[in-house]
């Protein structure tokens, strides 16, 4: 199983999962559950929908598969002209992958490519913040920011450099009096980094919307602005890893446009089908493609099976459900309840702080409220493995107890989710953290 200690089912059996109806999940038991996660921050429009089904099944029957190895589909065609028109500025270019980590890799690719083809062949590197997550294939796990998951897999392609997150619960001390102040320190360390790595090796720094690793980090203002102005500054690319945030996660397309910014290119998978058929790509600007159009020039990446046919009829019908249903209205009108549903738990003594946007929030869990003390190895252990990731299963929610930073528990529901769901929630997260508490 992926990123699962298969000992922890020696002695209890693996939770079965046979269907899903809107924001519910049901195991092979009967017994039902709420997708606080949306399966893996992928089920946007909820389970069960016959309709995106029905797209997948009808376009198998017409053309199963064709690669865009210099074919095209009608599907991906469709597909990629519609997520031109909806991604922000000049992100006309589209090029699908199946996954995530594709989609990181390729962009990466890309970068050097380009840069290769405009006589900068220096730059290489690629900043990214810590424990940020990008991904497993080795360069994507390059890019990554979680030591822990990459020892084992050393050594990686060179040039993943760190830079410190927005963790605003946890800034350093001269700058905790100010978001703004912090958020400008975490983008000068950009710079700073740039100029330590020689700004001529950089190709591209890596940032999501929002934060998912380490639990929700949102941009503080000005965050992105300033990280725009030193991309300019020093001629390196802006990727936003949108692979969780795109596709109505933060109440807009892409959660570039949440915060202002203008990307030069967008990675995005999960969302892109709502997980009824695997799909990823990037969507780059029009200026990255300009030195791969004329005579010999090639972009020399391709996969088998990216923009598949199936996957692209099944996006596009996700993307009806979107418009039809108004998905990113609804998240924008019911965020401020889910928020405050959230917040209710901040009477607990072990919820620290909540943060996040949309539907897309963390609940940092601590072990002292007054003076923020986290658990050590032990307690952690002990709390979210021992403890918590079964306990609120079984109590009837799907969510991720994860301590890759500080613990933390995360949720992402589906975009359908209405304060009904904030409640149940709230209600088995305060049952089950009560109970935690008592076993520290
Ligand atoms: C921000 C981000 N980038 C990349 C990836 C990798 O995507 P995949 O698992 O589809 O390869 C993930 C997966 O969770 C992610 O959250």
């Amino acid at each position: 199983m992926h990123f699962t200690r298969m000992s922890s089912y020696n002695d209890s059996d693996i939770p079965v999962i046979v269907r899903g109806s809107g924001p519910y999940v049901y195991d092979d038991k009967g017994k039902r559950y709420l997708d606080g996660l949306a399966g893996l921050f992928v089920s946007m429009v909820g389970h069960g929908r016959t309709e995106l089904a029905e797209a997948a099944s009808k376009q198998a029957s017409e053309l199963a598969y064709f690669p865009l190895w210099s074919y095209a589909h009608p599907a991906a065609v469709e597909l990629a002209a519609r997520l031109a028109d909806l991604a922000p500025g000049d992100l006309n270019r589209v090029f699908f992958t199946t996954s995530g980590s594709e989609a990181v890799e390729s962009a990466w690719k890309l970068a050097k490519a380009y840069f290769k083809r405009i006589g900068q062949p220096t730059r290489y590197k690629v900043l990214s913040r810590e424990y940020a997550y990008h991904g497993t294939s080795m360069g994507a796990l390059a890019i990554t920011g979680l030591s822990s998951i990459k020892h084992d897999f050393e050594p990686l392609p060179p040039g993943g450099i760190r830079v410190p997150n927005t963790n605003f619960y946890r800034a350093p001390s001269f700058v905790s009096s100010s978001e703004e102040e912090f958020g400008i320190w975490a983008a000068d360390e950009i710079e700073r980094a740039i100029l330590r790595e020689d700004a001529e090796s950089v190709a591209a720094v890596y940032l999501e919307p929002v934060q998912n690793s380490g639990g929700c980090f949102t941009p503080p203002p000005g965050y992105f602005q300033r990280v725009r102005e030193i991309c300019d500054k020093y001629g390196v690319l802006l990727v936003s890893d949108e692979v969780i945030c795109a596709f109505g996660r933060l109440g807009y397309y892409f959660g570039a446009e949440r915060y202002g910014y203008q990307p030069d290119i967008i990675t995005f998978a999960k969302g892109a089908t709502s997980g009824y058929s695997p799909l990823g790509g990037m969507i780059v600007r029009d200026e990255l493609m300009e030195p791969f159009l004329t005579g010999t020039a090639t972009f020399l990446h391709g996969i088998t099976f990216a923009g598949h046919p199936v996957s692209s009829a099944v996006a596009l019908a996700n993307l009806d459900v979107f418009e039809r249903e108004n998905l990113l209205g609804n998240v924008r009108s019911n965020e401020a309840g889910f928020r405050a549903s959230l917040d209710k738990l901040l009477d607990l003594p072990i919820v620290g702080n909540v943060r996040g946007a949309g539907y897309f929030y963390g609940i940092e869990l601590v072990k002292d409220k007054a003076t923020k003390e986290t658990f050590d190895e032990d307690e952690s252990e002990r709390l979210l493995r021992g403890f918590l990731s079964h306990a609120l299963f079984d109590a009837g929610l799907v969510c991720r107890a994860d301590d890759r930073g500080d613990p933390v528990i995360q949720l992402a529901p589906p975009l359908i989710c209405t304060q009904e769901h904030f409640d149940e929630m709230e209600q088995i997260l305060r049952t089950v953290l009560t109970e935690a508490w008592t076993r520290i």
